[in-house]
């Protein structure tokens, strides 16, 4: 096996930033680690995200030897990433939400970040924001709601619309042109979101983003070697948990993305 890439979020959100990956990485080897355990993590506190991350991160790197860890989940970014570098030997590549990309492309200069209520509130978030949409009125909606919702989708294929259109009508009212997608977990939502919203509203993620500097840092490690000595091999594709259950539906969704191999840690 080469070294993977380990890609990291709360729950099956970070799929959406792996399938990315993937599409400019088809033959390398990849782990995915999502703590299922403490989800959702837009309602936990910064000192426990940070701690909680880097020790299971950490531990995950040393069992596989990853070359890289994507965190690919917005709120985790907003907080782990200095703690989790100073930790590790390795790159680390968190998730930025698209708010650069989307005032520029917004017509009507009215933008809206739809994300966790952890994302929402942090000082990170503000940054961006002043950094790069301040000539943009911003609404911002935090729900861990639509986060439980994407998970349910998953692990049933259900979904509740009228639900999914109650939670969204702040956002219809709003009358924006571009909506941006800051938590991975959103991605997973895109068909039933557009249809609430309409197709007036452009709907922004990161994942293709993510995918691209991935790939450049991987050329810049030794890693490069192995990208072409694997170009004939299936992918070697390994999942990590944290809660001693997985729904049928999520170990299905798991299988069916090519992994061969489902580990609890603890
Ligand atoms: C969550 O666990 O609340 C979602 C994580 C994310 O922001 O991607």
């Amino acid at each position: 096996m080469s070294q993977p890439i380990l890609v990291f979020d709360s729950g099956i959100g970070g799929l959406s930033v792996l399938a990315e990956i993937r599409k400019l990485l088809p033959h390398h080897d990849y782990c995915y680690l999502f703590d299922n355990a403490r989800l959702p993590y837009g309602e936990l506190e910064e000192q426990e995200l940070v701690s909680g991350c880097v020790a299971l991160i950490d531990q995950v790197v040393e069992r596989t030897h990853a070359a890289i860890v994507v965190v690919a989940c917005n709120t985790a970014s907003t907080v782990v990433l200095p703690a989790l570098r100073a930790t590790l030997s390795i790159p680390v590549v968190g998730v930025v939400p698209a708010i650069k990309p989307a005032a520029q492309l917004s017509k009507s200069k009215r933008i809206g970040l739809l994300a966790t209520p952890g994302t929402v509130k942090r000082h990170y978030t503000y940054e961006l924001i002043s950094q790069f949409a301040d000539d943009c009125h911003v609404e911002l909606f935090g729900s861990s709601e639509l986060v439980l919702m994407a998970e349910q989708k998953i692990a049933t294929g259900q979904l509740d619309m009228a639900r999914l259109t109650q939670v969204l009508s702040p956002i219809v009212e709003a009358d924006l042109d571009v909506l941006v997608l800051g938590c991975t977990h959103f991605p997973m939502l895109r068909d039933e979101l557009q249809q609430v919203l309409g197709q007036g509203v452009t709907l922004l993620d990161s994942g293709e983003a993510i995918a691209k500097r991935v790939k450049t840092l991987l050329a810049e490690t030794n890693s490069e070697q192995h990208i072409q000595e694997d170009a004939h091999c299936d992918a070697l594709m390994q999942a990590f948990y944290t809660k001693a259950e997985i729904s049928e539906g999520l170990a299905t969704t798991l299988v069916d993305c090519g992994f061969s191999t489902l580990k609890r840690i603890t």
